[in-house]
């Protein structure tokens, strides 16, 4: 193959990142940060240079906790400046409700009510600066949300978190703000166990709240194979209920701690379906990655792994979209009967009392191979660009 492996993303591919991403320094529990910290107006400048679309930030991570008013001005200025050089788009903010010691049992879900109302407060602040940003997405990951013990009631904490999300979601309509709200699901770290672990927790979740509508999800490569499970149907399960508002692509190797690998450094095979997924079912939200360049990484290292975020998602997308293409593909597609999977189980007009009339040869039926083991394999080779 004489193709060149990169590809030139473009701002209509909308890749973002956030802030924190390629701006962590690489402070981990056992070491200290590798890295200076990143000027966001050189984040902006530096990702739109590579294609990007756009940036996130937590609030924290724009105007450092704590800042007076005029300093809070000067570092909105100089980001929307940079905003309006280089024509990146903010779609997506969110808010740092887990570094501060004040948070250290929770946010919206903390025994004190005073730190629940300060947290609320602290959400309420940001959401303006993201609506007045142009942000429709408000990401809502609650990292403290959590315990490391039993004893902490998750029933009436569930309560909490839900009277938060009422309050904010209400706090949206009187301002008549366009924006709704992505929960990110993570099943631990940094608390033992954190609420509303998973997509499948979340989207149960979501359903008891005064608008639901205004609410649904952002999950996370690791965070999903961090507990274990498959993040392609968790994702196939957040399109089909209209809940997929924002995405976090990233790369994680199983239950282990959270990794936050470039995209496709993890489960590849996962990342192949899943861009593969996305693609045809048309998701058109952001494709965000919430990443953490390698601790090894001086500053090139850092932007030549944001690159790689995008082109990995491009050359995957090639390769899915051949894959589809291959007639190969098509005729193993026919003979396992996957188009069938389509057609409704019941015919228009039929009801349960035509079912009783079926006859069916069911040991024939029993019998039939479904040719998934072809299908793989082909999705393999053009994985490896080995297709046709
Ligand atoms: C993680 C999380 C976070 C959140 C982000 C938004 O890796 O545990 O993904 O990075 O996405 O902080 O609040
Ligand atoms: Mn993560
Ligand atoms: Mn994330």
């Amino acid at each position: 193959m004489a193709q060149s492996p990169t590809r030139k993303p473009q701002p209509q591919d909308k890749f973002t990142f956030g802030l924190w991403t390629v701006g962590w320094q690489a402070r981990d529990p056992f070491g200290d940060a590798t890295r200076d910290a990143l000027d966001p107006v050189r984040t902006v400048n530096e990702l739109a240079e590579r294609g990007a679309y756009g940036v996130t930030f937590h609030d924290d991570d724009l105007i450092p906790f704590g800042s007076s008013e005029a300093d809070r001005s000067a570092h909105i200025a100089r980001f929307k400046k940079a905003l309006d050089e280089t024509g990146m788009k903010v779609p997506m903010a969110t808010t740092n409700l887990f570094s501060h010691p004040v948070f250290k049992d929770g946010a919206l879900t903390s025994n004190n009510r005073d730190i629940r109302r300060f947290a609320i407060r602290k959400a309420m602040r940001n959401i303006d600066l993201a609506v007045e940003l142009g942000a429709k997405i408000y990401v809502c990951w609650g990292g403290r949300e959590g315990a490391e013990t039993d004893i902490k009631d998750a029933y009436v904490a569930l309560d909490r978190y839900r009277e938060g999300f009422n309050i904010l979601g209400q706090y949206v309509i009187d301002k008549g703000y366009d924006l709704k709200f992505a929960i990110e699901p993570k099943p631990n770290e940094p608390r033992g166990d954190i609420f509303l672990p998973t997509i499948g927790h979340a989207l149960g979740f979501i359903e008891t709240l005064d608008h639901p509508e205004l609410v649904g999800l952002n999950p996370e490569v690791g965070h999903e194979q961090m507990a274990g499970l498959n993040f392609v149907h968790g994702i196939a399960q957040a399109l089909w209920q209209g809940k997929l508002f924002h995405i976090d692509l990233n790369g994680q190797h199983g239950p282990k701690y959270d990794q936050d690998l470039v995209f496709g450094h993890g489960d590849l095979k996962s990342a192949f379906f899943l861009v593969d997924l996305l693609e045809r079912y048309e998701y058109d939200g952001p494709k965000h990655f919430d990443y953490k360049p390698l601790r090894t990484e001086d500053d090139k290292g850092v932007w030549e792994s944001a690159s790689s975020n995008m082109n990995t998602y491009l050359m995957l997308k090639e390769r899915a979209a051949a894959f589809r293409a291959d007639s190969r593909v098509q005729a193993a597609i026919k003979d396992s009967g996957l188009d069938e999977l389509a057609t409704s189980t019941l015919a228009a007009g039929e009801t349960w009392k035509d079912l009783e009339k079926d006859s069916f040869d069911v040991e024939a039926a029993g019998k039939r191979g479904y040719g998934y083991e072809k299908l793989d394999q082909l999705a393999l080779e053009h994985l490896m660009g080995f297709g046709n």
